[in-house]
């Protein structure tokens, strides 16, 4: 059995996500697996910065370079580094089918609703928000998912639900929403797969 598993996270922005898992690595809350790359799909993604600071290598894989190789390219950088685990924390590219199936019960997603409220296509980063002010509901939280060739639709491992406030903006709502639920379940739910891939080992 490996110490340790390796991890890869996929990112496309701000990188708070990314910052937790650190966080939790350091912390060790991570203990079954660590961060051995971060890919962004967007070359000014503040996360790259967090990866830099953390000493995490990092490559920039965008769709503007690649093309119809896009995925072609993360998969062989996947490979090559021998990834245990790819969270996609912020990563806003829906992968194809093929993607999902080469890597069966190895990806994980954070989303920010608690699915099946609105998740799928289309719901993305402030869009989320928007859609679950604008329906009102009263509370809303975040998912982290299994990812499978249904966007958003693979089996759910953790949730955590967050109460809308009045008065509750889409940036307000999103931010309270990252730190009482994504911040918190993201880590936990990598570690619970992390240990899972560990002892199949
Ligand atoms: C997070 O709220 C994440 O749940 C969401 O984008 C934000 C990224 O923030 N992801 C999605 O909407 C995916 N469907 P971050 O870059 O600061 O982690």
């Amino acid at each position: 059995m490996s110490e340790k598993i390796k991890i890869a996270v996929l990112v496309s922005g701000g990188g708070t996500n990314l910052q937790a898992l650190i966080d939790a690595q350091n912390s060790g809350v991570i203990k079954s697996g660590y961060i051995a790359l971060v890919i962004s799909n967007n070359p000014d993604a503040y996360a790259l910065q967090r990866a830099e600071k953390a000493g995490i290598k990092s490559k920039v894989i965008t769709k503007k370079e690649y093309a119809e190789l896009f995925e072609e390219k993360i998969m062989k950088v996947l490979k090559e580094e021998k990834i245990d685990l790819i969270v996609l924390a912020g990563f806003m590219c829906i992968l194809s089918e093929n993607f999902t199936k080469t890597f069966d019960k190895r990806i994980i997603n954070v989303h920010p609703s608690l699915i099946p409220s609105f998740c799928g296509e289309g719901y993305y980063g402030l869009k989320v928000h928007e859609a679950a002010l604008n329906y009102g509901v009263k509370v809303t939280g975040a998912t982290v998912h299994f990812v499978n060739e249904i966007p958003d639709g693979g089996e759910i491992i953790l949730q955590k639900a967050v109460d809308i406030k009045d008065g509750d903006t889409p940036q307000t709502l999103q931010k309270r929403v990252m730190e009482e639920a994504e911040w918190k379940i993201l880590p936990r739910a990598c570690e619970i797969v992390s240990e899972n891939i560990l002892n199949q080992k």
